[in-house]
């Protein structure tokens, strides 16, 4: 393949939108009245919906608490169907291209260095969201390849019924809660309109400490998504960001091998592991996406920061680095997790 053909990854729209979102904001307009609602990051309010925070403001393209009540309703996993769930600043990105690029390298194993989809798009272009480009779209998903691969940050509780009913893969990836933090703090203020002012770090931590953030409280998230790969460990692969980095071969092929698209020897031996971590790392992603937007208002750039473990210890003073330990020991108490390099979450 020399060339990308990129209607292949986009995503279908059609003249029946409008008419769908118009339809779907009307139907959840009232339920939304009843949420208690918070001043947002990005956007400028959050509501909880069934103990998590929310966007709303439903539009094309942007994540709604109106959208995953709608596709809560709607969508149909299948049981090929893979599902990368986490929070946002943990990895998603990275996630999206490293998954792509396992289930995919058959198709672009011919393809030249440079006509690989990952070295001339955005992953989030590669893997869709569920609660964005994928709801109300009535074609849903273009690609036609089988695996479908999603993601989504939706917590567990709101987790699709069709999705735990369809025996599909889900990995989870999470990442040390400071460093979300931190993370989440600068792309706040890398995306705010500018009418709003910048977003000051102690104003960050009280937000996030309280567990106010998009798709938060972080502990609930991660906690709803661990309990259920104890349940589910053949369903579910729990990760975390830390030890992706520490070890991203073995966690590579541990993620080929959990999908159902393990590595031969043969490809072992011509490097086809490598050749993904090289694609995928920070420095390849993030030079492909110094340019252009994503959509409106979201730089490709914006997606890829620092790429770090620990860059939390420039941002947060002792005082906070304490109260986000006591919070997290409190909640995780029991819990077999740790974000410290070194540390062995399940494998
Ligand atoms: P930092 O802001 O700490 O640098 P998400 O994809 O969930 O929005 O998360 C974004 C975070 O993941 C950012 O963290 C970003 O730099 C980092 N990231 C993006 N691509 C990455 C990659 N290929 N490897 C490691 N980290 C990556």
């Amino acid at each position: 393949m020399s060339t990308i053909d990129a209607s292949s990854l986009s995503f279908a729209k059609d003249s029946s939108e409008n008419d769908n979102l118009a339809l779907i904001q009307c139907r959840y307009k009232d339920m939304l009245i009843t949420c208690p609602k918070e001043k947002g990051w990005v956007s400028e309010n959050l509501y909880m919906y069934q103990g998590f925070w929310h966007f709303s403001n439903i539009s094309y393209d942007v994540f709604s608490i109106e959208a995953m009540m709608a596709i809560q309703n709607t969508f149909q996993a299948q049981p090929t169907d893979i599902y990368l769930i986490t929070l946002p600043k943990s990895g998603t990105t990275w996630i999206k291209a490293v998954t792509y690029a396992i289930v995919n390298r058959e198709r672009y194993k011919n393809s030249t260095l440079s006509s690989h989809p990952l070295l001339a798009y955005n992953p989030h272009k590669c893997v869709p969201f569920l609660e964005t480009e994928v709801f109300g779209k009535t074609s849903v998903y273009v690609d036609g390849c089988l695996p479908r691969l999603f993601a989504t940050h939706i917590p567990y509780t709101s987790l699709l019924q069709s999705i735990l009913d369809s025996g599909c893969r889900i990995v989870y990836m999470c990442r040390n809660p400071k460093d979300v933090l931190v993370s989440l703090f600068h792309f706040t203020n890398k995306l705010r309109d500018k009418s709003r002012c910048q977003m000051a770090f102690d104003e960050a931590f009280e937000m996030f400490s309280k567990g106010i953030m998009p798709y938060g409280p972080y502990w609930d998230h991660v906690k709803g998504y661990y309990n259920f790969s104890l349940e589910h460990p053949k369903s579910i692969l729990f990760l975390t960001y830390e030890d992706m980095k520490e070890d991203t071969v073995n966690r590579v092929k541990h993620i080929a091998e959990f999908l159902g698209y393990p590595f031969t020897k043969e490809e072992e031996a011509r490097g086809v592991v490598g050749e993904i971590v090289r694609l995928c790392g920070f420095k390849s992603l993030s030079e492909v996406n110094k340019h252009g937007d994503f959509r409106e208002g979201v730089p490709n750039d914006a997606f890829f920061r620092e790429g770090k473990v620990g860059d939390w210890r420039k941002h947060l003073t002792d005082e906070m680095t304490k109260v986000l330990t006591q919070i997290t020991e409190q909640k995780f108490h029991g819990m077999d997790i740790s974000f410290e390099v070194g540390a062995h979450v399940q494998n």
